[in-house]
This record gives C-alpha cells, structure tokens and sequence, in this order.
C-alpha cells in the first residue's frame, strides 16, 4: 500500500449548474426530426446526476425559461428549504434568475429530479433528469443502467400536443400520451451478453401513464423501491408495475443464448400491450460461463425505525373524479382557484379539500406531527381511478394493502393505489417542515389530489 494522501474530494462540495431553457427533443436518434421541448442543460432528459451519499452538494438552477420554475429533488430526503415547492419551500425562480440547492443525500439510491411549477406543463415539455446517489460501497453489477421512462402526447407532425390541463384528462386518467422513450428516444435494441449481471435502474417520469414491464425469458429480482433496498424478490406475476414518480432498481442475469432476442412488454392497460423494447443477445460465447453470485441484497439506508405501538394516527382520504355516467363526484371545499369542471378547476379533494395547482404560499397543513413522532397513515381511495400518492421529505414503510401484510420490508415515496384500495404506511416524523403529499398524476395534483402537513 502506498501512503498518499486520501482523496480531497471526500469532504468538498460537489458543485453543479444546471440550466432550464427552451430546446430540442430528437426522439428518433441525433439525425431525426426535431421536436420543441423544454431542456436541464439542452438535453432530454436532462443530465444523470451522480452525487455520493452523505457528500454535500450544491446545484446552481438557472431558469431561462419565460415562466417561473424550480427544481424538486424527487425521493432525497433533504431540508424542507431544498425542496423546490414554489410558494411553500421557497420563492419560485424568475426567468433570468437563479436558486442555488445545497443538501447532502442520506440515502444511496435511483432518484429523479424534475420542476415543481407549472408542474403538468413543465414535466409535460420534458423537464425531468435521472438523479442516483451511489453507495459508499459499489455493488458488483457487470453494468449500471438508467431507464427514464417519458410519455409523450404528439401530434401528428411530431410536437407537443398543447391542451394541457383540460378537463377531461384532468378528472379521469391524466393526459395519458402515444410516445413512450427510454431516456430520451424512441427505444432501439438493448444489446446485452450471455453471462452478465446488469443492473436496471427504471424510473417511470411520465405525467399520468402507468406502466407493468415484463421481461420475457428473463427473471428479474427486485433490488429497491423508489431508491430504497428492500429484500430481494421476484414481482409478482414478474411484472414490474411502475406509477409516474416510481423507481425500480433490479437486477437482470443475463441467461439467455448468444444470438437470441427477447421483448421487453408493456401490458399494464388491458389490451394495450406493446414492445417496448427488446433485450438482444451478441452472437459471441458467453461474457462469462456461471452468472456472477455475489449477494443481491444492497445495503440498507439509514431510515428511522417507525415506533408503531406509540403511533399518531392520520388518514388521507382520496375523493372525487369522473364517475359512471359522466358526471364529476362532487368534493368539498375548494381552496383552489377555478370551478369545478372549468380548466384549472378542481376535480379532486383530499379529505374534503381541494389543494389546485403547484403549492402557495400560506397552506393550512392538513396535520400536524411533533418532531420525532412515528404517523401510521391510512391512505383510503374512494375515486374510481388509479393514483400515485407521494409524500415529499419521507420515505414511508408500507405496512399493508386492503389488509393484506406488504412483503419484502419495502419503504416508498409514491405508492400506487388502485381504485377503491387502502394503503397503511408508516413513517418517523424527523424532517421539520411543510410537506406535500399529492398524486404523482400531474393533472391530478393540478386539479386538486395534494395537501400539505407539518412536521414541527
Ligand atoms: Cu416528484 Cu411533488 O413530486
Ligand atoms: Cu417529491
Ligand atoms: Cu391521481
């Protein structure tokens, strides 16, 4: 062993500068047809970010955009003032101007990073980038990769469609598109090796489509949830049902024969099934003979332990949407703006109250909890639609659905909730502040699916 010094960047900031401006889509490879689209550094999606765990960083946004955006660390369990919420963690950034994020990530894991103004509109023209925090110790993978998973809505000359946020896709399925890419493009051929182990980081960033990837010939196990190790296991059905806002990590062995080619299927949506992809095998001898054995399971990061038994209690009651017959369910007191049935109106409520549009500033939190506290939530679903719920500030434990004890001691930011279902979570209330706590269907959120508690 040499004696040299330890490297100086263990304790330094890592600096970064990110720049949100209009600029181009290429969704069929660099020598296609450009589309408009909103850009993080001129690119779709915007730059992998790689931070390390419990190295700070500092991230300077600057918006040149013609409206006010910011930027929201998805999953990092950071200081409230971080937290990209316009009018409820901080003032929006002005076009011309810049916010400078500083937090240091606790936990290891694949995150996203995407605005949190004019959220529909802004996610919608394609601003949404991978974000992972990597483990102190680097897991044994043959490769590491990242699939950003983008709904879009084109019309038929290639452009973002406009219409956002009309009534129709704001009170039933979200504005659901008819392009999906994988990190930015129309996907080709995944060419793989015989024998390799690769690790899949999948991050579904769409504004309202669901998605169940299966691979065939494949058996994937699942590594982590929405960034966090929960205990390897195979999905169910081996279908990997992926929300806006959900993350994925698995692990793929590689086990079919040099030469072959295996699809990669979409069919969360009953007969909407399509390749979305396909796994292609080199025709060479295998990479390697016996697949890598090394364990599966990743480190653990350090969540608090929630105290069950001294537990407060909260529930999240979902309400509203279309119903059979056309009409609106009719949900309580709105705090929004707009009408009911108008664009930018309500469609939703959360226990009773409609939060529209992006955070403001001087929302009533619908809870309280002392610092410290463990809140076991019941999230119920009352509306006739799918929603992912997603907490900011947290991970939460989940404990069970409609009953049933959840498996594989999995820890989530957004869970999916099935028409009708009940989710019990719980979490430690150890991160001060106002948090949101909203449905990850962007046009949902928009049309009233959010609320906002306090964690003193
Ligand atoms: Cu991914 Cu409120 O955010
Ligand atoms: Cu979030
Ligand atoms: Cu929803």
């Amino acid at each position: 062993m040499s004696a040299s010094l330890p490297p100086a960047r263990a304790s330094a900031v890592d600096e970064r500068r990110i720049k949100v401006a209009p600029g181009e889509a290429r969704f069929s490879g660099e020598d296609g047809p450009p589309t408009a689209a909103w850009t993080y550094n001129g690119t779709i999606p915007g730059p992998a970010l790689r931070l390390r765990q419990g190295q700070p960083v500092r991230i300077t946004v600057e918006n040149g955009l013609n409206e006010d955006t910011t930027v929201h660390w998805h999953g990092i369990r950071l200081p409230n003032a971080m937290d990209g919420v316009p009018g409820l963690t901080q003032p929006p950034i002005k076009p011309g101007e810049s916010f400078v994020y500083e937090f240091t990530p606790p936990d290891a894991g694949t995150f996203w990073y995407h605005p949190h103004a004019d959220s529909l509109v802004q996610l919608g023209r394609g601003l949404a980038g991978p974000l992972i925090v990597e483990e102190a110790e680097p897991a044994a993978f043959d490769r590491d990769l990242f699939w950003l998973l983008q709904d879009w809505r084109l019309t038929k000359d290639g452009q973002i469609a406009g219409g956002f946020g009309n009534m129709m896709d704001a009170s039933m399925s979200g504005r659901v598109g008819n392009l999906v890419t994988i990190n930015g493009t129309v996907p080709a051929d995944l060419g793989v090796r015989a024998g390799e182990r690769l690790r899949l980081r999948l991050a579904n960033a769409s504004l309202a489509r669901m998605m169940a990837l299966r691979f065939e010939g494949h058996r994937p196990v699942v590594l982590a949830i929405d960034g966090q190790p929960c205990d390897p296991h195979e999905p169910e059905d081996g279908r990997l049902v992926l929300a806006p806002a959900m993350r994925i990590d698995i692990v793929l062995d590689m086990r079919g024969d040099p030469g072959s080619r295996h699809a990669v299927i979409d069919d969360f949506y009953d007969g909407l099934a399509y390749t979305l992809t396909n796994l292609a095998y080199d025709k060479a001898f295998p990479f390697r003979s016996h697949p890598l054995d090394a364990p599966l399971a990743l480190p653990r990061n350090p969540l608090p332990e929630p105290a069950l038994a001294n537990a407060v209690r909260q529930e999240v009651v979902l309400q509203g949407g279309m119903m059979g017959g056309g009409k609106l369910a009719s949900v309580g007191g709105m705090m929004g703006m707009g009408m009911p049935g108008m664009n930018g109106g309500a469609a939703w409520a959360i226990n009773g109250m409609s939060m529209t549009g992006d955070g403001h500033a001087g929302m009533a939190p619908q809870f309280t909890l002392e610092r410290g506290a463990t809140c076991h939530l019941t999230i119920r679903n009352e509306t006739a639609w799918w929603h992912p719920m997603h907490i900011h500030g947290f991970s939460l434990s989940v404990l069970s659905r409609n009953s049933a004890t959840v498996p594989h001691r999995q820890w989530q930011d957004t869970v999916l909730l099935a028409p009708k279902d009940v989710i019990e979570c719980a979490f430690v209330a150890d991160n001060p502040g106002n948090w949101m706590l909203h449905c990850h269907v962007a046009d949902h959120q928009m049309a009233g699916l959010m609320t906002v508690f306090r964690a003193t």
